[in-house]
This record gives structure tokens, C-alpha cells and sequence, in this order.
């Protein structure tokens, strides 16, 4: 997730663009540049400093020459190339005078850049982005101005992006396109302005208008002009933003928690973006070990912590079950001192959103030095747990700054459920046609989650009735077992309140004991091959005079008779639905906390990484 700025017809452009940038950091910040655009002169800056990358442009700005009234900002959070300055945006065609930045990820990018230097095109970065510089610059050859140019090359184009486009022959214009990634254009008089979210312009623009998919903007001093891909016009639909800046920086949701839920389609969606070649192999981020090693593993470890170990949980379901290969999941605290054994052949994948993890960095240290090769899934680029594995698959769900993680956990779910029909196709043990079927259900899932987020108001209204509650169990069978614990962890960690997660099946060894009036117990039930017998332990706690709550699809006809409160989620398929019924589990959390009167975004005691064991 990328931030990315525009002014055009400022006095100001480029404290424009760096305040901008400054508020656009949380989007990503492991580079960060600017281009000023004016009659035959595109001057561009770029850093690459981590955290400080925008203020390292502030001083790079310094020797920035004057008088330029049009410029553009771009924050990267790296996904094609590493983190370096010759990866940073703005990106430039081969005259120089063409300076683009983007926000996404092309997914024929390979394609296109062969048939670009085919024609000449010379390429000085590794990213996906650079192919839009070049289409643009063939397509002002042909003597298109700027926005046509821009049209007809996104024409070529498949994938997400939120870009903008200068040249250096076409003064004071910038030209923006949107399509998944996020887009807003800002007027005031005589200055028009583009951004990634609304807190990067607040204070600069008096009035704001929403970009929608597949549509272009041609930006000048006097105002915009927008169409769709075909060239038709379009009128932008104006935001009514009353913000202060805090609330803006969380894209107007009350904290970050509620903002990070809501991203939970676009984290699915953008860490399944560009993840099969054109011979259909399911392709990792970065692969520092061959298909041989991969095809001839002979066990799985998987070593996480937190949420992350939840999301491990349910991939030791579908890798057993898609690739056919034996899987043990560790808490990288445990793993890490029980002198593990690791024979030849094992795998070892450290799952992590922060990749800084101690335990979980440690405990796949531990496996290398005897023998492993390790997979990492990391939401933070060039992370510790990144840069130490043989081979990483990074989760694009964006910067996230609430510490009970959330829309790293559905992210990290789907991440490895690519990884096990990787393995799956490796080794053969499911059919071509069956592994298509799997990776489209999987892409399905946002949609799911976003229908599944629409229906937050009654969870709402559960979590009041249940408010005054102080004991929970979560249940779940199979898939549904890891997503109990997550949402039982949920609810610990933002409520200050008892609950633990269990399987189903255990409830008789013991745990029915506490069962009494007044116990809250949560179930799973989604999962169609487990319904009955969640049926009859729902029963049993009901009888025992626990009130329940049940996570059940849309055409479960039989949940009402054995539950006090249903969240209805749309059916799946069973290895998907962690993805989806945590919505809902989330929500509870999150709706008993706020009527609690806990800060959601912090909970006391907790920290968003923990880097000391
Ligand atoms: C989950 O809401 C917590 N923030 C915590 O359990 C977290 O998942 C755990 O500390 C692991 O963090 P990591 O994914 O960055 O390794």
C-alpha cells in the first residue's frame, strides 16, 4: 500500500507535497520521492531511508530549483523490488520528461516491459510501476496529449492502480487514474489536487470528490475533467468531509481498529493480486529455493505467535488436506527451547504481520541452524523474518496500526492457503482443474467479507445484550477451531474480559464444568460436515443454561433452535471460512469493547510488536 500526492497551479507545490507525504507515511515508508513538473523541466528526488525516507527527501528538497507550480509525491510499502532509491517513485520514461507514481500492482507487468524493450524502452528500475511510464511515452509518440495518452495505455493494463502522470511537454497538467487502489481529488481556487486519502490534502483543499474504478482525471489549475476508460465523461461524486485531521487520518472511522476491519477485502484481495504466471504456477514474492525443494518436502512446521499462530492453525488444515504433507504448528516460544527435531526435508514457515517477532525470529534461526529452509509470510517488506528466509510470500494488507491485528490475520490466512496450493501443484496431489477452482474460490473471499461487514449493526446489538457478561467460551470444529481462538483472543486482549477458545469436541473433558447461567458461549458453525455435532454440544450448553451466540451461514435452518443470538455469514468453502467468520467475531469484540469504554486501538498492558522475549 502506497501513498501517492498531486498539486497543480500551487505557489506552494512542494510544501504541498512533502506535508503531504508526512501524513501519507502511515501508507507505506520505505522510500519515498517527488517530481516538479514545468515547461521543458521534470526535477526529480528520491530516498530510500526507511522510516525517515520522507524527511531524508525533505533535505534532498533543499537544492530543489524554484518556480515550479505542478509536482508529485509518492510514499512506497514495497511489492515488486526491493526497498532501494532506484525502486522509488516517481519513475521516468526514457526522454525524462514523463514522471509517473502509482499505487498498486500491475499484474502483466512482465509482459509488457518485454514488448516495451522490445521496442526499445530501456528499464532502470525492478518494479512493476516503471510499464506505465513507458506505455505513456509510447503513446505521446503518437501525438496523444497527456490524458489520451494516459487512457490508452491503461487500456493495456491489468491490475490495481491509483496513478498520476506529469510531462514536461504538457505543463501544468496531471493526469489520474484509478482503479482497487484508493483515489481523491481536492479543489481550491486556482490549485487542483490528488491524493491516496483525504488527511494528505485536509488542509489544503476546500472541496473533495471521491475517484471511482477505471476513471481517468485530467487535473489543471482551473479544475478537472474526469471520464471512464472508454473516453465518455463522468462527474466525480463529491465528498461531504467535516473531519479534523486525527479522524481523517483514519479515513473518517472513530480509530484505527474500525478503519483496519474495513480493509479487510482490500488486504484479501491485494495479497492475492498477481500471484499465478501465465502458465498458471502459483508464484511466491521472493524464492530463494527451487521448485525441487519445495516438491520434495517431507514436513511442515509452522512458528508463530499471537493472532499469526492462529492464521498457522488453519493452514495446517489445508496444507494436510491440499498438499498431503504431515504439519505440526508451534507457539515460536515453545519451538524455539524444546531442542526441536528437524530431519532432512523439513520445512519450516515463520508466519508474522511485523516480521520482528523475537520469538518467531529466533525460533526459525533455531530451524535453519539445523537444517531447515524457512518460508516467511510478512506484512512489512524486507522485514528480519523477510530477509532470513529462503523464500517469502509478503501479505498486502497495508500498515497496521491498531494493535489487535485483524486484517493482517485474514491476509496471512489467504497467504498460506496460496502457499499450500503452491505445494499442492508441486506435488501433484490435486487435479489442475481442482486447484483453479480452489484459487477463484479464494479470490471470491473479499466479496464475502465485504457482504459479511455490511451486517455489523446486529452484532452490534448482541454485543449491547450481552455487555454485562464476564465468562466466554469459543467453539470451533476443524477450521472453525482456530478462528474460535482468534476471536476468543479478540475479545481478551480489547475487553480485559475472560475467554478462551476450545475445541468443540473437548468441551466434555472438562471445560462443561464451568458451564453455568450466565457463561457466553461463542460457536462456529459454518462448516456444514461438523454441523450436527456443534448442534448437540450447542445444546448441551444450553441446557446447562449458558446463553449462546452462533456464527452460522444464511441457509442454516436449524441454528435458531439452539441459539440465543445469530451472525449470519454467507457459506463457503469450509478451509475459507476463517476468513469470514472472523468478521463477525471481530465486530463483537470490538462493539463490547467500545461499550466498555476501553481504547480499542491501544489495550493497556499490550504492545503492536514485541521485539523483547
Ligand atoms: C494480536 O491481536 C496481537 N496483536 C498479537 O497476538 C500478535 O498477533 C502477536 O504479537 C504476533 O505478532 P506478529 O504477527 O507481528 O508476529
Amino acid at each position: 500500500m502506497c501513498g501517492i500526492i498531486g498539486v497543480v497551479g500551487s505557489s506552494d507545490t512542494l510544501g504541498t507535497l512533502l506535508e503531504g507525504l508526512q501524513r501519507l507515511e502511515y501508507r507505506g515508508y520505505d522510500s519515498a520521492g517527488i517530481a516538479l513538473v514545468r515547461q521543458g523541466q521534470t526535477w526529480r528526488a528520491r530516498t530510500a531511508a526507511g522510516t525517515e525516507s520522507v524527511a531524508a527527501l525533505r533535505e534532498e528538497c533543499l537544492s530543489a530549483p524554484s518556480g515550479f507550480s505542478s509536482g508529485i509525491g509518492h510514499t512506497r510499502w514495497a511489492t515488486h523490488g526491493a526497498p532501494e532509491a532506484i525502486n522509488a517513485h516517481p519513475h521516468l520514461d526514457c526522454s525524462g520528461n514523463i514522471a509517473i507514481i502509482h499505487n498498486g500492482i500491475i499484474e502483466n507487468h512482465t509482459e509488457l516491459q518485454e514488448q516495451l524493450e522490445a521496442r526499445g524502452h530501456h528499464f532502470t528500475s525492478v518494479t512493476d510501476s516503471e510499464v506505465l511510464a513507458h506505455l505513456i511515452e509510447d503513446q505521446r509518440q503518437l501525438g496523444l496529449e497527456l490524458s489520451e495518452a494516459v487512457r490508452q495505455s491503461l487500456l493495456l493494463v491489468r491490475g490495481a492502480f491509483a496513478l498520476a502522470a506529469m510531462d514536461a511537454n504538457e505543463p501544468d497538467v496531471i493526469v489520474a487514474a484509478r482503479r482497487i487502489s484508493p483515489l481523491v481529488v481536492g479543489t481550491a481556487p486556482g490549485v487542483t489536487y490528488l491524493a491516496s486519502d483525504v488527511p494528505a490534502i485536509l488542509d489544503r483543499a476546500t472541496a473533495f470528490y471521491a475517484v471511482n474504478d477505471d476513471e481517468v482525471v485530467r487535473l489543471g489549475p482551473e479544475g478537472f475533467r474526469a471520464t471512464d476508460l472508454e473516453g465518455a465523461p463522468v462527474r466525480l461524486r463529491q465528498l461531504q468531509i467535516d473531519w479534523d485531521l486525527e479522524t481523517a487520518e483514519k479515513g473518517g472511522n472513530d480509530d484505527f481498529m474500525s478503519k483496519e476491519i474495513n480493509e479487510q477485502p482490500d488486504a484479501i484481495r491485494a495479497t492475492l493480486l498477481d500471484r499465478r504466471r501465465r502458465n498458471g504456477a502459483i508464484c511466491f514474492d521472493e524464492l530463494r529455493i527451487s521448485d525441487e525443494e519445495l516438491r520434495d518436502v517431507k514436513r511442515v512446521v509452522l512458528v508463530a505467535a499471537g493472532t499469526s499462530h492462529h492464521a498457522a492453525l488453519v493452514a495446517k488444515y489445508a496444507i494436510e488436506r491440499w498438499a498431503r504433507i504431515s504439519v505440526e504448528v508451534d507457539i515460536s516460544s515453545e519451538y524455539r527451547y524444546r531442542d526441536p527435531i528437524v530431519e532432512i526435508g523439513t520445512l519450516v514457515i515463520g508466519v508474522s504481520q511485523s516480521g520482528e517477532t523475537i520469538d518467531t525470529i529466533q525460533a526459525t534461526r533455531e530451524a535453519q541452524r539445523r537444517g531447515a529452509r524457512v518460508v516467511a509470510i510478512s506484512n512489512i517488506v524486507d522485514s528480519s523474518l523477510a530477509r532470513e528466509a529462503d523464500a517469502v510470500i509478503y501479505t498486502r494488507a497495508g500498515l497496521e496500526v491498531s494493535v489487535a491485528s485483524t486484517k493482517a490475520f485474514v491476509a496471512q490466512v489467504a497467504a498460506l492457503e496460496l502457499l499450500a496450493l503452491r505445494l499442492a501443484q508441486l506435488r501433484s496431489t490435486l487435479e489442475p482443474k481442482d486447484i483453479d477452482a480452489l484459487f477463484l474460490g479464494l479470490n471470491a473471499v473479499s466479496a464475502q467479507v465485504a457482504t459479511t461487514l455490511d451486517r455489523r449493526s446486529h452484532v452490534e446489538l448482541v454485543a449491547k445484550e450481552l455487555l454485562h457478561a464476564h465468562d466466554f467460551f469459543f467453539l470451533g470444529r476443524h477450521v472453525g477451531f482456530p478462528t474460535a481462538l482468534e476471536g476468543a483472543l479478540k475479545l481478551k486482549e480489547l475487553t480485559y474480559l475472560h475467554a478462551e477458545g476450545y475445541p468443540a469436541g473437548g468441551l466434555k473433558h472438562g471445560p462443561l464444568a464451568l458451564i453455568e447461567p450466565g457463561v457466553v458461549v461463542v460457536a462456529v458453525a459454518t462448516d456444514p460436515s461438523m454441523h450436527e455435532k456443534i448442534l448437540s454440544n450447542l445444546a448441551e450448553v444450553k441446557a446447562r443454561g449458558a446463553s449462546v451466540v452462533a456464527v452460522a451461514t444464511d441457509d442454516d435452518e436449524h441454528i435458531d433452535s439452539v441459539a440465543d443470538y445469530v451472525l449470519r455469514v454467507p457459506a463457503s468453502e469450509p478451509m475459507f471460512t476463517p476468513m469470514i467468520d472472523i468478521v463477525p467475531l471481530q465486530l463483537f469484540a470490538y462493539s463490547m469493547a467500545r461499550g466498555l469504554g476501553r481504547n480499542v486501538d491501544r489495550p493497556r498492558n499490550l504492545a503492536k510488536t514485541v521485539t523483547v522475549e
